[in-house]
């Protein structure tokens, strides 16, 4: 069975280990408890949980922010953001979603299957359309994207901009 589940302050050993699995910075992808202990990933969640109660911009980079973790067979093995709106700033380096998936569960598809997920979760939340950033030498993502319905609108010297249709509910890799 795979399933998200929305970041909560009761999360613990298990999102924890996985975190620290993945790397702290990723091609762009910011994993802000790696390396911290048990005590402060706790409190980490506390202020995460937050960041996805906000209703209004903290500041040009900084927006409300919703936390998944994706769930395989009762195991967490990656980590997905969604941004609710995106700022000038955001809508050339970050976009709206964010996606990690720990190393030794890389290449089983669960990079399509989480921004699958991750796409319905930004309808839910009014998205309709959404971009993801991708670094031009990120091969995986760019894929990720693309199984998605994802179409290349702009290229930089470093990175593409990617556009899904999230009306386009067939584009979603579910
Ligand atoms: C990007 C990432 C989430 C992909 O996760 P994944 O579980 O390996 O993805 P999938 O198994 O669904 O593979 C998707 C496609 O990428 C391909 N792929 C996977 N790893 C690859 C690699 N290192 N190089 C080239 N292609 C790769 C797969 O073969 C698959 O291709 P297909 O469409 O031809 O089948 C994962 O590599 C990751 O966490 N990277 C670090 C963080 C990151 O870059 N996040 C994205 C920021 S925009």
């Amino acid at each position: 069975m795979i399933e998200l589940r929305k970041l909560s302050v009761d999360d613990g050993m298990d999102v924890y280990v996985m975190l620290q699995e993945i790397p702290k910075k990723e091609n762009g992808l910011m994993n802000n408890a790696n390396g911290l202990s048990f005590e402060e990933y706790k409190e980490w969640l506390k202020r995460k949980y937050a960041d996805s109660e906000r209703i209004s911009l903290v500041d040009g980079w900084k927006v409300p922010e919703t936390t998944y973790w994706l769930y395989v067979d009762g195991e967490p093995v990656g980590f997905g953001t969604i941004r609710h709106f995106l700022t000038d700033a955001l809508r050339k380096v970050g976009g709206h979603i964010g996606y990690g998936i720990a190393p030794k569960y890389r290449e089983k598809g669960y990079g399509k299957k989480i921004l699958g997920l991750l796409l319905r979760e930004a309808g839910c939340l009014g998205i309709d359309r959404v971009l993801v950033t991708i670094q031009l030498d990120n091969a995986a993502s760019k894929a990720v994207a693309l199984a998605n319905g994802g179409v290349i609108t702009e290229q930089t010297d470093e990175r593409i901009l990617v556009w899904i249709d999230n009306a386009q509910k067939s584009s979603r890799f579910i």
